[in-house]
């Protein structure tokens, strides 16, 4: 997709803010930290219309980002930040979990996990979860280049193990800094849109 607009529309808390032209939305789920909004600055080639931060926790609504007249990306705020309170934590579950249950327009969900590590206790069960619940999901290996390449096959089996993905799945290998990827996410998202 050759993006000719993007443009921020909007943090919204609640069902009453979403958009209501019914554009595909594609959104991203993953710790907090592991890279999502750099994610989608770099499908874009904007340095920063998506706010990074090396503070984690900070988006904590749904950021909704508009690309040409063709779909949102969707950033969710990050899970497992240990320094939410529980009730927090409790309201961001029934708030996210809504979304993805019940959105309509919601066409995939790309979860980002870190190449780097073993998936945590919350990627596998959001992973589970999504999958339990029928949400089309595609998993995003990112910071790929903060390892060497040589290594990049053998994390992503960890990644694929860990989270049980099905034979046949792979996590695709992404890298905001490099760019690694981008194109072959830009195919997967067309075609799981239709465009
Ligand atoms: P929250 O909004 O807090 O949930 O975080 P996030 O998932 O949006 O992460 P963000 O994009 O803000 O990135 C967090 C930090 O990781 C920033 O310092 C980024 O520059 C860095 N980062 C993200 N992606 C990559 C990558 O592919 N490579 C490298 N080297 N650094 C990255
Ligand atoms: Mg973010």
């Amino acid at each position: 997709m050759k993006v000719n607009q993007a443009e921020f529309i909007i943090s919204a808390v609640g069902p009453s803010q979403y958009p209501e032209d019914a554009l595909p939305e594609i959104a991203l789920a993953g710790r907090s930290n592991v890279g999502k909004s750099s994610l989608i600055n770099r499908m874009i080639n904007r340095k920063n219309l998506a706010r990074t931060s090396s503070q984690p926790g900070k988006t904590q609504t749904l950021n909704y980002y508009k690309i040409n007249e063709d779909l949102y990306f969707v950033d969710l705020p990050g899970y497992g930040y240990a320094k939410v309170s529980k009730t927090q934590r409790e309201q961001w579950g029934k708030f996210i979990e809504n979304y993805l249950l019940n959105r309509e327009p919601l066409k995939l969900v790309m979860q980002l996990i870190d190449l780097r590590h073993p998936p945590t206790k919350d990627d596998q069960a959001m992973y589970q979860w999504l999958r339990h619940h029928d949400v089309p999901v595609l998993v995003v290996a990112t910071k790929a280049d903060k390892i060497p390449k040589s290594r990049w096959q053998k994390h992503a089996k960890v990644v694929r193990e860990t989270l049980g993905m099905d034979q046949g799945f792979h996590p695709l290998l992404f890298s905001s800094e490099l760019g690694l990827g981008k194109d072959e996410l830009w195919e997967l998202i067309e075609k799981q849109i239709g465009y």
